[in-house]
């Protein structure tokens, strides 16, 4: 089928800030894809968006497994030909804040499986329909947690964290975005880290203090960046700069 709608997949969109970015991209006009690990949990949630008025389909996508990748990225070629916007938005906190000498392997392993190898397995099964697209943007979903450059100022509202997974987890995931920002250089395609900021989701156990929908207007930002927009940057809110509100450049 072709279609002059833009594409977009966001993944982890049953929920949270993906849904929000579905939600958003959708009102904008896009065909969203709505990525979900469970097909009843994602087919709820595109249920919504449809009554909502927004063109959703619904992708079965476990980050931890590539077949479902392989598999969605098929789907996705056999039905649009191709891809303009990824959101790659599912992660896990893993839940353990523990000290750095006090790491549990496991929830380190299960916290990169799905914050960093599963969004390289997600990226590379739809790069090919990516680059179909006339100037396609891919969005990491990262976080300021994962800024080395913000939790090693003793100014920052971060200086107290000291915890290996998920903050390490997140910075890897910063380095995986400059280097596809670099091999996709001088294409059109844009690759950027969004940092959605502390938003009240069941990840956090709503106790941020943005909304999801903020948290989302991020990542919408970097998904519909103009031609001349930055490439291979983390990007999105500045927690503890004067006014807390204003989009930005953070340090790696
Ligand atoms: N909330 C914050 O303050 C905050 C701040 C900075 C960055 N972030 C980042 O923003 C993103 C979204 O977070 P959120 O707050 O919206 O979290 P959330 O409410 O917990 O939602 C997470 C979403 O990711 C999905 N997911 C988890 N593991 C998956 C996997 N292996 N495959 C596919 N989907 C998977 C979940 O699916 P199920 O429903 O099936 O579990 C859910 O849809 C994450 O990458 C997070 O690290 C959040």
């Amino acid at each position: 089928m072709t279609t002059t709608k833009q594409i977009a997949l966001i993944t982890g969109a049953n929920r949270g800030i993906g849904y929000e970015t579905a939600r958003l991209l959708g009102e904008r006009g896009f065909t969203v894809l709505v990525g979900a690990r469970s097909a009843a949990r994602g087919a709820e949630a595109a249920d919504k968006l449809r009554a909502a008025g927004i063109d959703a389909r619904v992708l079965e996508i476990d980050a931890t497994d590539t077949d479902s990748s392989t598999r969605a990225a098929a789907w996705i070629a056999a039905e649009f030909g191709r891809l303009d916007v990824l959101v790659n938005n599912a992660g896990i906190s893993g839940g353990s804040f523990d000290k750095p000498s006090e790491t549990n392997l496991d929830s380190l392993r299960e916290v990169f499986e799905t914050n960093v190898f599963g969004i390289v397995a997600v990226t590379n099964a739809m790069l090919p329909l990516l680059r179909n697209a006339p100037a396609a943007r891919i969005v990491q979903v990262s976080s300021e947690v994962g800024s080395i450059g913000f939790l090693m100022d003793q100014q920052s509202p971060m200086w107290s964290a000291a915890a290996i997974s998920y903050p390490a987890s997140k910075a890897a995931l910063n380095m995986v975005t400059a280097m596809y920002a670099k091999e996709l250089w001088d294409t059109p395609i844009k690759v950027n880290a969004a940092n959605p900021g502390y938003c009240a989701t069941d990840f956090n156990g709503n106790s941020g203090f943005r909304t999801a929908e903020q948290g989302a207007q991020v990542s919408v930002e970097l998904a519909t960046l103009p031609a001349d927009g930055p490439t291979g940057q983390l990007w999105g809110y500045r927690w503890g700069a004067e006014d807390d509100t204003v989009f930005g450049t953070l340090p790696w």
